[in-house]
């Protein structure tokens, strides 16, 4: 159940869009080579941190890190940590499920087989007629956040549970039919030369934190989500095992999904660092392209959207729980009541794509400065504080106790990790998304 969970939160849109196009954008195999060094040694010691705090707080982040800001330093303001987190998880839901809304479009749009023998022109066309209109944005945001609204109200038992156990495998599935499909008919030696050689002289520092950055985002770390399933995790399971197993997990799909993509977009010359926009205005034209494609489209777009979903889940669930706790209110009307703000704020991500386009100020159009708030901002500082509350604050010996199953060495890894190395990490990744630097 908690495995399952936490995969289904890390498992999403960072996995299959965001992870392939940075690292096309960025030059393929040393960015993930990097990539995976900072997963082992920042996520994995904040997701070990966030975990303990979890089981050991049993609550909400927000009540959790209140209790044990109590217990373990006399001083209950350690719940702002948690506050930071929600508020990123807020921000992140609302633009997440509009992005969520395209690719479920994309879905049917495939389906319907409008991309066969289309030009990269015609998908660019579509990909702006989707971005220019609102109400078609509206309904598949509005979809998007109802579907995410009932599995939340149906409580995380009932319905996450259930949801994560049928989407999982059905992933894995397509993918694999995806990969065979890449294997046999996308230039899958060239695919692979790009993911896994390593060319480091195109390596930047800016290269570096990119990479960084994403280890939070796609391990679904900064927000509480991964301290709110702590609390399901029962106290004889092992909290280091657990979390090397959601990363291995998170980290085999980011690879595979690029094992999949760019063997399609070398055999049809398409460009590796297209940006943000391979997916939508690219993939759709080497579907057209090929044998199959219809329906080899549809399940990828099946897919990301599944993904996504569990991704919402998780970052609304903390928000519903905490609300419930706080106001003493049904389960259903909390999870309505968070769906209503999110969505309204999600409005905002729509019209910056037409309305408010030309509204743009400090990094951007408001989504652009939503999405830099949320992820560049919250995330590391609430990760960081997280994880420096359970390596500097709580006591030697409640941490020792919720490793207890853990080796002296395998300890002595953590602490170091999330003392020295995890902190310094997301500080320098502040200070240059500050712009100090
Ligand atoms: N980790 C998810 C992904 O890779 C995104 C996410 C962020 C999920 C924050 C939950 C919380 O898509």
């Amino acid at each position: 159940m908690f495995i399952l969970a936490v995969s289904g939160s890390a498992i999403g849109l960072g996995n299959i869009w965001k992870f392939p196009y940075i690292t096309g954008v960025n030059g393929g195999g040393a960015f993930v080579i990097i990539y995976l060094i900072c997963i082992f040694s920042i996520g994995l010691p904040i997701m070990i941190s966030e975990i303990m705090i979890g089981r050991k707080g049993k609550r909400n982040p927000i009540t959790s890190m209140e209790i044990l800001g109590i217990e373990e330093t006399g001083n209950g303001v350690w719940k702002i940590v948690g506050f930071i987190g929600l508020m990123a998880g807020f921000l992140i839901l609302s633009f997440y499920s509009v992005i969520a809304g395209w690719t479920f479009h994309y879905f049917l749009l495939t389906l319907q087989g409008l991309f066969i023998e289309t030009s990269a022109m015609e998908v660019k066309t579509v990909f702006n007629q989707l971005t220019q209109s609102i109400p078609k944005q509206l309904i598949y945001h509005s979809f998007f956040m109802i579907l995410t609204v009932s599995i939340i109200s149906k409580g995380v038992r009932n319905g996450l549970e259930k949801a994560v156990y049928f989407m999982m495998p059905a992933l894995l599935i397509i993918m694999c039919i995806l990969l065979y499909y890449s294997i046999t008919q996308g230039n899958f030696s060239e695919g692979v030369s790009f993911l896994f050689k390593p060319d480091f002289s195109i390596i930047t520092a800016s290269t570096i934190l990119v990479a960084m950055g994403h280890a939070f985002f796609t391990l679904s770390l900064g927000m509480g989500c991964v301290v709110m399933y702590g609390a399901y995790l029962q106290d004889h399971e092992s909290i280091f095992k657990t979390s090397i197993i959601i990363i291995l997990c998170d980290t085999f799909i980011a690879l595979f999904a690029g094992l999949i993509i760019f063997p399609i977009v070398f055999a049809n010359n398409l460009d590796p660092g297209a940006g943000p926009g391979l997916i939508f205005q690219t993939l759709p034209l080497a579907f057209g392209q090929i044998n199959g494609g219809i329906l080899f489209g549809a399940l990828f777009f099946a897919l990301i959207s599944f993904a996504a979903l569990t991704s919402a889940i998780s970052l609304l669930e903390p928000s519903v729980v905490w609300l419930i706790e706080k106001r003493q209110i049904r389960r259903s009307t909390a999870a309505i009541l968070m769906g209503l703000l999110i969505w309204t704020m999600g409005l905002f991500t729509i019209l910056s794509f037409n309305n408010l386009s030309s509204f743009v100020f400090w990094k951007g159009t408001i989504f652009d400065n939503i999405d830099f708030l949320a992820s560049n901002i919250l995330l590391p500082i609430s990760g960081l504080l997280f994880t420096v509350f359970a390596s500097w604050f709580m006591s030697h010996k409640s941490s020792k106790r919720e490793l207890s199953d853990t080796t002296t060495l395998q300890y002595n890894i953590w602490r170091f990790l999330a003392r020295y190395i995890a902190p310094l990490a997301v500080i320098i990744i502040l200070i240059n998304f500050i712009g100090v630097f």
